[in-house]
């Protein structure tokens, strides 16, 4: 059955909205975890947007499932993450301007250099995935770079306006994740994915793991976050 991490990153957004103290990623990640979330997933970004080095330690220290870091591929960020030493690191692609991660690395471009990065967290015995989108060239560059992971991007899945679109999309997510699987790569998928979305991923049984954050952050400002987190894992776990 596929595993639910729940990115709290979205919380500390709210805290910076005001630039105060609440609402707490930290608390969010042991309510995450009391509702049964497999595991929290933070992005520390080189600008800080969100989450800051205070929260990174202190959810090192308190998760007690797993601690997935979303990260830039960047010299200053490397160094702080082979020293905290999340349980996995997932390589993004990140630029200043953006709202949130769009699309996946391009693998292809940079494999030697991810080669190198990932033998340091390999080191360290950290397992390291990377989020590409959904294209075989990509998952072929991850195999080859030596990543334990790929996270499929479900942004563009999840971005469609009509059910054709939606088809498409979903077909290359299939592909691409079956094309991991067969190549030895283990795999998840996250971006964008909402309660209602998820549910034909979360059939492709090669899929290990969800990254959700945003849909579950939204729905608990309604429910509350054990409820929203709760409900998540039902939609996951019952395809
Ligand atoms: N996976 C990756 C690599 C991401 O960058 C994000 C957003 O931080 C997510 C998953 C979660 O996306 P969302 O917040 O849209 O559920």
């Amino acid at each position: 059955m596929a595993k639910l991490c729940v990115n709290v990153d979205h919380v500390a957004t709210v805290r910076e909205a005001r630039k105060t103290i609440v609402p707490d990623p930290v608390g969010a990640a042991v309510v995450a975890e009391l509702a049964g979330a497999d595991g929290i997933t933070i992005h520390l970004r080189e600008d800080r947007r969100h989450i800051k080095d205070r929260d990174l330690h202190l959810i090192r220290e308190i998760v007690k499932t797993k601690l997935n870091l979303e990260m830039a591929a960047s010299p200053e960020i490397i160094g702080i993450a082979l020293g905290v030493r999340p349980d996995q690191v997932t390589f993004v692609p990140e630029r200043r301007e953006e709202v949130t991660t769009e699309g996946g690395l391009k693998v292809d471009s940079q494999k030697n250099s991810l080669r190198e990065v990932i033998s340091h967290f390999h080191e360290k015995r950290i397992p390291v995935s990377l989020f590409i989108d959904p294209d075989p060239e990509q998952v072929r560059a991850s195999r080859e770079s030596g990543a334990d992971y790929v996270e499929i991007n479900t942004g563009k899945y999840s971005e469609t306006k009509n059910e054709s679109e939606e088809d498409k999309e979903f077909e290359k997510i299939c592909e691409a994740v079956k094309l991991s699987a067969d190549i030895g790569l283990r795999v998840n998928a996250g971006h964008g994915l909402t309660y209602k979305n998820v549910t034909r991923i979360a059939r492709l049984k090669e899929i290990e793991e969800f990254n959700i954050g945003h849909n579950i952050i939204a729905r608990a400002i309604f429910v509350g976050l054990d409820k929203a987190i709760r409900e998540m894992i039902k939609v996951i776990q019952h395809q």
